[in-house]
C-alpha cells in the first residue's frame, strides 16, 4: 500500500516535470530566432536575396516599396502578413495603402521560389521581413540577422490599417502615439522615419504644403523655397496628385543619412518628415535626434537596424497560432 503510494507520488512528480519541460519548450518556440529555418529551409536567405536582386535590376525603387510593406504589415495586427491578403477586408484598400502600397507581385514571385525549394515551411511574414532587410542592404545600408519564426495571420484588418498607420498629415504628437502603441518609442520614430532616405511619394501626400498651407494663402514656411518652387511646378493644383517625386532628393536610391541633413535645411518632402525637426513639439522629442543622425551617419545606420528588429518583433504569431500560408494572398482554408 505504502509502496504504491510512493510510486504514485513519484509518478505525479514525473508528470509535473514533463509538463514543465513541455511548457518551457513551448515558451522557447514562441520566441523568434535567427536560425529558425536552419534545418527546414537552409537556402531561404539565398532565395530571397536572389529574388530581390532580380526585382531591383528592373526597378531600384522596389527596395523602398518592400521596406514599407513590412512596416505597414507590422503596425496592423502585428507582423503577420495580414497586409498581403486580398479580399473585401483587405488592408490594401485602406487609405494609407490604396494606390500606394506596392511590391506584392515581387513577394509572390519570391514566395513561389521558396515554395519550390521547401514547401509549406516558410511564412509570408518572414519573407517580408527578409526582403525588407535585403532591401536596406542592397540600397547601401547595413545588414542584420533577421529574427524569424513568425506565422501568417488568418484575417486582414482594413479598419485597423486606417486607424493605426501614421498619416503624412498627422501631428507629431499623433505620430508618436501611433508608434508608442505597439511598443516602439521616440528613437524608433526618428530612426525608422529615416527609411524615407529612399523611395518616392505622390503629390497627393504633400500638395497641401504647396499653395495654401493651412489657409495661409502661401506655401508651408518650413519648406525651403527652391524646393517649394520645384514642387509647385511638379504638382499643379488642377492635377490628380498621382505624380511622384523622391522622398530624398539628395541621394534618391541610396540608404544614407541625407534624409536627416535635408530636414535641417527645410527639404523634407512630407509634412510628417519636416515636423520631426521644425515643429514646436519636436523640441523636446525628436529634434535633437534628427540633429545627431544628420552629423553621425553610423549612429543612424546602427539605430535603424535596432529599430527594424524591434518593429519586426511586434506581436508575431508563433507556435501553432496562425498558419504557414501557401499563397500570400489567401488563407489556406479559402
Ligand atoms: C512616421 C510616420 C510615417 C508616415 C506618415 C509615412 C508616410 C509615407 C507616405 C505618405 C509615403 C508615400 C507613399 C506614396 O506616395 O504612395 C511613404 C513612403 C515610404 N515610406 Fe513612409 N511613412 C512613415 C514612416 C515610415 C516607416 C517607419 C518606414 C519604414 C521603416 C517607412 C518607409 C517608407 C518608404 C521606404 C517609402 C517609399 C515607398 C516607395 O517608394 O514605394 N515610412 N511614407
Ligand atoms: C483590427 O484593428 C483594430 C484596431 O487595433 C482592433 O481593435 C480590432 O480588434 C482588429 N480586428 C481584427 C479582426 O483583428
Ligand atoms: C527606445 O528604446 C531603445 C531600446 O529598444 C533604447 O535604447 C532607447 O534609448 C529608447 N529611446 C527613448 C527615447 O526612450
Ligand atoms: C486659402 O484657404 C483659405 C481657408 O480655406 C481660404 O479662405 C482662402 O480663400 C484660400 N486662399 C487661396 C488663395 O486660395
Ligand atoms: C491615381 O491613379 C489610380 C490608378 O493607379 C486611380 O485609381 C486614382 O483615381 C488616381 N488618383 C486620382 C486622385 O485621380
Ligand atoms: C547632399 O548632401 C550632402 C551632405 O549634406 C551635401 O554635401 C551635398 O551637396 C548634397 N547634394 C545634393 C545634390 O543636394
Ligand atoms: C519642453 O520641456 C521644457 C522643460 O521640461 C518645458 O518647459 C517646455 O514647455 C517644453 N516645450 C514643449 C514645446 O513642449
Amino acid at each position: 500500500m505504502k509502496k504504491s503510494f510512493v510510486y504514485n507520488n513519484n509518478f505525479s512528480s514525473l508528470v509535473v516535470i514533463i509538463i514543465i519541460i513541455g511548457m518551457c519548450s513551448v515558451t522557447a518556440r514562441s520566441q523568434l530566432t535567427t536560425d529558425f529555418y536552419y534545418k527546414t529551409c537552409p537556402k531561404l536567405g539565398m532565395i530571397v536575396r536572389k529574388g530581390l536582386f532580380n526585382a531591383l535590376k528592373t526597378e531600384m525603387r522596389m527596395a523602398a516599396s518592400l521596406i514599407r510593406l513590412h512596416f505597414h504589415d507590422c503596425f496592423v495586427n502585428g507582423c503577420d502578413a495580414s497586409l498581403l491578403l486580398d479580399g473585401e477586408d483587405s488592408e490594401k484598400l485602406a487609405g494609407p495603402n490604396l494606390n500606394s502600397a506596392r511590391g506584392f507581385e515581387v513577394i509572390d514571385t519570391i514566395k513561389s521560389a521558396v515554395e519550390s525549394e521547401c514547401s509549406g515551411v516558410v511564412s509570408c511574414a518572414d519573407i517580408l521581413a527578409l526582403a525588407a532587410r535585403d532591401s536596406v542592404l542592397l540600397s547601401g545600408g547595413r545588414s542584420w540577422r533577421v529574427l524569424l519564426g513568425r506565422r501568417d495571420g488568418l484575417v486582414a484588418n482594413k479598419t485597423g490599417a486606417n486607424i493605426l498607420l501614421p498619416s503624412p498629415f498627422d501631428s507629431l504628437e499623433t505620430i508618436i502615439t501611433k508608434f508608442l502603441n505597439p511598443g516602439l518609442n521616440i528613437t524608433d520614430v526618428v530612426a525608422l522615419s529615416g527609411a524615407h532616405t529612399i523611395g518616392q511619394a505622390k503629390c497627393a501626400f504633400f500638395n497641401n504644403r504647396l499653395f495654401n498651407f493651412s489657409g495661409t494663402g502661401a506655401g508651408d514656411p518650413t519648406l525651403e523655397t527652391t524646393m517649394l518652387n520645384d514642387l509647385q511646378s511638379l504638382c499643379p493644383l488642377n492635377e490628380d496628385g498621382n505624380k511622384t517625386t523622391a522622398l530624398d532628393r539628395n541621394s534618391t536610391d541610396l540608404f544614407d543619412n541625407h534624409y536627416f541633413t535635408n530636414l535641417l535645411v527645410g527639404k523634407g518632402l512630407l509634412s510628417s518628415d519636416q515636423i520631426l525637426f521644425s515643429s514646436a513639439a519636436a523640441v523636446n522629442t525628436t529634434k535633437s535626434l534628427v540633429e545627431s543622425y544628420s552629423t553621425n551617419p553610423d549612429l543612424f545606420l546602427e539605430d535603424f537596424v535596432n529599430s527594424m528588429r524591434k518593429m519586426g518583433n511586434i506581436s508575431p504569431l508563433t507556435g501553432s497560432a496562425g498558419e504557414i500560408r501557401k499563397n500570400c494572398r489567401v488563407v489556406n482554408s479559402a
